[in-house]
């Protein structure tokens, strides 16, 4: 087993600053709910939100697809729900990863049908190579070959979550 340097701590650093940044614009005098997507995106929401000046609260969810292969609000198992509503605010899902882009789809399905004001999406990472639902990703961190990832809150069988960088895990 292997694991490569792939995106150092300076470039998750530099780049969600460049998206904090943008989030700031655009939401200017409005209050945004971010949703941040368990177990992965832990580490992306806490560096986030520090660097957010945009007036915003913070929630959590659970959800994992059952890999389907039709998007649907149904074919989304969740584990753990946000705790307040939504209705008439601004939402913004924190996603570590999109790969097949199931999991998202399904989500945004089912934050739909609460009647938000608006739904939008960041990302830190995006594997294009491997889209099969295709996603609208308003904020992107990095877009990155057809690798299998660990570290920065991403996993390998539950491990290697808290690598402050992103590598590339080998099974060799
Ligand atoms: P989806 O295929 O876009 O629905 O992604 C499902 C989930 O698979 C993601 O939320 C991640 O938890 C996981 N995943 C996909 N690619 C990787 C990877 O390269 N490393 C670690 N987890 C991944």
């Amino acid at each position: 087993m292997s694991i490569e340097l792939y995106i150092s701590e300076r470039m998750i650093k530099d780049r969600i600053k460049e998206l904090a940044d943008e989030i700031n614009r655009d939401y200017q005098n409005q209050e945004v709910i971010l949703i941040g997507i368990l177990n992965g995106a832990f580490m992306f929401c806490a560096d986030l939100i520090r660097q957010l000046t945009v007036t915003n609260q913070l929630e959590f969810m659970l959800a994992s697809s059952y890999g389907k292969k039709t998007i649907s609000s149904g074919n989304v198992n969740i584990g753990l729900d946000i705790k307040n509503p939504i209705t008439g605010k601004n939402v913004l899902i924190v996603e570590d990863i999109v790969d097949t882009g199931l999991t998202v789809n399904c989500i945004i399905e089912l934050l739909k049908e609460r009647n938000p004001k608006s739904i939008k999406l960041v990302s830190l990472v995006h594997k294009p190579a491997r889209s099969k639902y295709p996603v609208h990703i308003d904020y992107l961190g990095f877009e990155i070959e057809d690798e299998f990832i660990v570290g920065y809150g991403l996993d390998f069988a539950g491990l290697y979550r808290g690598l402050p960088y992103i590598g590339i895990y080998r099974n060799e």
